[in-house]
């Protein structure tokens, strides 16, 4: 299928992380670290819940068409960390000046707070850069549910900027909740 993009060579790496393109076969790996972890998926705007192999297949094999998704591996064993993803803001209705890449990212619980998924965020915005001339990016956008701390302090690390605050309807999501956008300037 042709999504309006072209696939480049992924070498982007640390001593720590590396990229790889997302696959169908990541999906079990995905439902295992956050079938217990509800707390997770709900500050997430999409993950299904419950959170099963099966649930997290057929979600990563619909989100394949429209997100460019990438598994988050530690080098040293192979282990999935999570994953991060990038999509074209037009494509959702995101106001952007340009063109916006809106980012997405998790990393599993156990895990956490060892900067690994800053790690796998710069390298995404590297991938994303590295496309730059290419494809045009221009910024990157980042929506973050407003009392979602550890995220909002993860983009600052990286430079985003606060933009807006902004309300949305999600039933899934328990019903209104409030989210904030932060940009970084990619050019
Ligand atoms: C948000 C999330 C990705 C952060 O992952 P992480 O691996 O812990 O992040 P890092 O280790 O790279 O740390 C990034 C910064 O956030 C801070 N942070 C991490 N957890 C935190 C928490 N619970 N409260 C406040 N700050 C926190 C870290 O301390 C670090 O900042 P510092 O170095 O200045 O202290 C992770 O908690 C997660 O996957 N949550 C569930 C899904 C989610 O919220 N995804 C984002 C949706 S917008």
């Amino acid at each position: 299928m042709d999504r309006g993009y072209r696939m480049l060579p992924l070498t982007e790496h640390t001593p720590r992380i590396r990229l790889d393109p997302l696959t169908l076969d990541d999906a079990a790996a995905m439902a295992a670290l956050l079938a217990d972890d509800r707390a997770a998926v709900m500050n997430t705007a999409s993950f299904p819940w419950p959170c099963t192999a099966e649930s997290m297949r057929d979600w990563v094999a619909a989100r394949l068409e429209i997100v460019r998704m990438f598994a988050a591996r530690r080098v040293a064993d192979g282990a999935f960390v999570g994953s991060v993803s990038f999509r074209d803001a037009a494509a959702i209705g995101v106001p952007t000046d340009g063109k916006g890449a809106v980012i997405g990212y998790w990393t599993g619980m156990p895990f956490r707070r060892q900067g690994l998924t800053e790690e796998a965020t710069r390298l995404l915005l590297a991938t994303i850069r590295a496309e730059g001339p290419a494809v045009g990016w221009t910024e990157a956008i980042a929506d973050i549910f407003i009392e979602n701390a550890a995220s909002r302090r993860l983009v600052e690390r990286l430079g985003f900027g606060f933009n807006t605050e902004f309300t949305s309807d999600l039933p899934q999501r328990g019903g209104l909740r409030t989210s904030v956008r932060y940009r970084l300037p990619l050019v």
